[in-house]
């Protein structure tokens, strides 16, 4: 049987209560998690008064666009994830909460994702979503991506790094340590009650055919070539700590 449609999905979601939805998907993506959203809307550098067009990729839920609609009201945001019920479930809030924009189901591994979007982008951003690609389908990704942007706008991301070789035993031995910001069982809790409400079983969200995913694999420093070599410029680390990076660039 088909997955149902995000339009369906948000019919299901009626008579739901959505703030019990964010809730159960910020408790699975850890507390770190709104301050790195805050510091990525903070950074933006353009007036708040600007009516910017904004690219939310692998949007889940949602909550990088709607961080940066909070920062900036007047801001229309686009959401694209290839996940039905993640595309609906923002749908709903989105509609809720009087936030301007689109969603669309689009796989960004796939040739042609960004058909019918907008271009001249202000701003674009990606939260815990390249990841999942392989770093051949980021590559391509990433060249999209700048041609989505006009001249000046920012490109935002917030991916999982490694350490570099050398000292990454170091690193790993430390970072067993720290707080672990995610759980199997709040990953569990949040897609069996998806499956109550849809019947249907998404069990995970990546793509289990893809081998090559980038996963944590990369370094800060790999995940700013992959962004030079698709152009980006003025490029900086905004954040680092024991899991994630989150990196901003532009398109000058
Ligand atoms: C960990 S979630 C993060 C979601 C969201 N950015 C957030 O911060 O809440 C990863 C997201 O990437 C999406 N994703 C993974 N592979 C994708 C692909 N090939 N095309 C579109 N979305 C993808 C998943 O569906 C999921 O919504």
């Amino acid at each position: 049987m088909a997955n149902p449609t995000p339009a369906e999905i948000e019919e299901k979601l009626r008579g739901e209560n959505l703030n019990e939805w964010l809730r159960l998907w910020h408790t699975e993506q850890g507390p770190a998690k709104p301050q790195a959203l805050k510091l990525i809307a903070a950074a933006i550098p353009f007036s708040i008064e600007q009516h910017l067009r904004v690219l939310d990729l692998g949007c889940g839920p949602g909550d990088a666009g709607r961080s940066i609609h909070s920062r900036f009201p007047h801001a229309r945001i686009d959401f694209v994830d290839r996940n039905e019920f993640f595309v609906g479930l923002c749908s709903a809030v989105n509609r809720r909460d009087s936030i301007g924009g689109r969603t669309w189901v689009r796989d960004l591994s796939e040739p042609g994702w960004q058909r019918d979007l907008a271009s001249e982008y202000d701003v674009a951003v990606a939260v815990n979503a390249l990841h999942w690609l392989s770093i051949e389908q980021t590559t391509k990704l990433l060249a999209v991506v700048f041609q989505l942007l006009r001249s000046g706008g920012v490109f935002l991301l917030m991916e999982p790094v490694t350490a570099e070789p050398l000292f990454a035993p170091g690193f790993e031995a430390w970072q067993k340590e720290q707080p672990s910001q995610h759980s199997y069982e709040n990953w569990q809790v949040f897609w069996s009650r998806v499956k109550a409400l849809l019947g249907c079983d998404y069990g995970f969200l990546g793509d289990p055919n893809n081998q090559d995913s980038i996963g944590d694999t990369l370094s800060v420093k790999q995940w700013i070539r992959l962004l030079t070599n698709g152009g980006f410029q003025s490029i900086d680390i905004l954040l680092r700590d024991a899991e994630k990076v989150v990196l901003a660039s532009n398109k000058s």
